[in-house]
């Protein structure tokens, strides 16, 4: 019975402590405020990106929720300018697995807001299916949307400088891979629609974030943009909202005792998004509000350069400036 006791207190400090030093994180001590600022933030509506637009607010940015569905989104701009008691939070449409929206995105955007500081990448998902545009789910809105949206805004924010775009990527890049001719022949990169391929399409996708805020710095030399891909920790969202019922169920325990809660989640984002000083480190990956090695494969120039071209061509960006 003794014996027991110890146990189960062992495993409570146990846990106090992993809590305390690998779970709780660090948090965005940057005090920067934001009035007359304007960011973008993708994804908004709930999870990760909807705490980053609140922090946002609450420092008096400008706050635009670029979300595919208007009804959750206007439910967020409500909650949020409640909270934070500022009103200038909008919502504007865009759906990620449609180029046509993407640009139709942009074009609202640059006519109707006169200045963009931050740009953050927020939205993603894990799921098999395709894009309006058939590309494979994960590649294309993970990655491809962004792309495209980043590079339609690009002028803007050198107009605005200093500025800056984040990138939401993730620590399952290092599982990534990027299959160029698979990606020619598939417009995916990956070949099925298993479970284990989407999660395996997922890794890819973030790896693609990471090689994508890396040959961003190398094109943005010289201006006042910088950019940062970043991995938030782990954390309680509705991002496993595809898993089927049973590995949902197995989540939650583990979600309760050991995930991040929601505005824990959206600090590396934040501190990407705001300390200053950063620039020297851009087209770098973070966590935990720090500077990270990316994964070996995240570290490949010469990837990073092939993608980028790829992307031009399969974003449609290359017809349009008749190269
Ligand atoms: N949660 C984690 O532990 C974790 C770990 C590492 C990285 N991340 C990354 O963190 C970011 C945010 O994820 P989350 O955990 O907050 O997930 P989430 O709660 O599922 O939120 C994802 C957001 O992306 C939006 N989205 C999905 N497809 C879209 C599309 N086609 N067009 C526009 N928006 C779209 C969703 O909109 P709807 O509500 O309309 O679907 C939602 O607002 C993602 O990039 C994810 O990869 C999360
Ligand atoms: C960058 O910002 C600095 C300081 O505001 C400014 O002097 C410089 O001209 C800017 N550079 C570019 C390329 O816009």
């Amino acid at each position: 019975m003794t014996a027991f006791l110890y146990l189960i207190a062992g495993l409570v400090w146990f846990y106090v402590l992993v809590y305390y030093f690998l779970i709780k994180g660090t948090r965005c001590s940057s005090p920067v405020k934001l009035k007359g600022k304007t960011v973008i933030v993708t994804g908004s509506n709930t999870g990760i990106g909807k705490a980053t637009a609140l922090e946002l607010a609450k420092r008096g940015a400008r706050v635009i929720l670029a979300c595919r569905s208007k009804e959750r989104a206007e439910a967020a701009a409500f909650d949020i300018r409640r909270e934070s008691g500022n009103n200038q939070v909008l919502f504007m449409q865009l759906d990620l697995a449609s180029l046509k929206s993407v640009r139709s995105f942009a074009e609202t955007f640059l006519k109707s807001e006169p200045r963009l500081d931050i740009l953050i990448n927020n939205a993603g998902v894990i799921a098999s299916g395709r894009t309006e545009d058939g590309f494979g789910l994960a590649f294309g809105v993970n990655h491809l949307g962004h792309f495209l949206l980043t590079n339609l805004l690009l002028e803007r924010l050198k107009q605005c400088g200093p500025s800056r775009v984040v990138t939401v990527s993730a620590l399952l890049h290092r599982f990534g891979s990027i299959d160029f001719p698979l990606l020619a022949s598939r417009k995916d990169l990956v070949s099925g629609e298993s479970t284990w391929q989407s999660i395996q399409a997922y890794c890819n996708s973030k790896l693609c974030n990471v090689l994508f805020t890396r040959e961003l710095a190398n094109q943005l030399e010289g201006t006042n943009v910088s950019c940062y891909s970043l991995h938030p920790g782990v954390i309680s969202t509705e991002i496993g909202r595809n898993l089927s019922p049973w590995q949902q169920l197995l989540m939650k325990p583990l979600a309760k005792l050991f995930f991040l809660d929601l505005e824990g989640g959206s600090q590396t984002t934040l501190h990407c998004a705001l300390q200053e000083g950063l620039e020297p480190l851009s087209g770098r990956y973070f966590s935990n509000c720090a500077l990270r090695q990316v994964g070996a494969r995240g570290r490949d120039d010469a990837v990073a350069k092939k993608l980028w071209e790829v992307s031009e061509r399969l974003a449609g960006l290359l017809q349009q400036t008749g190269s």
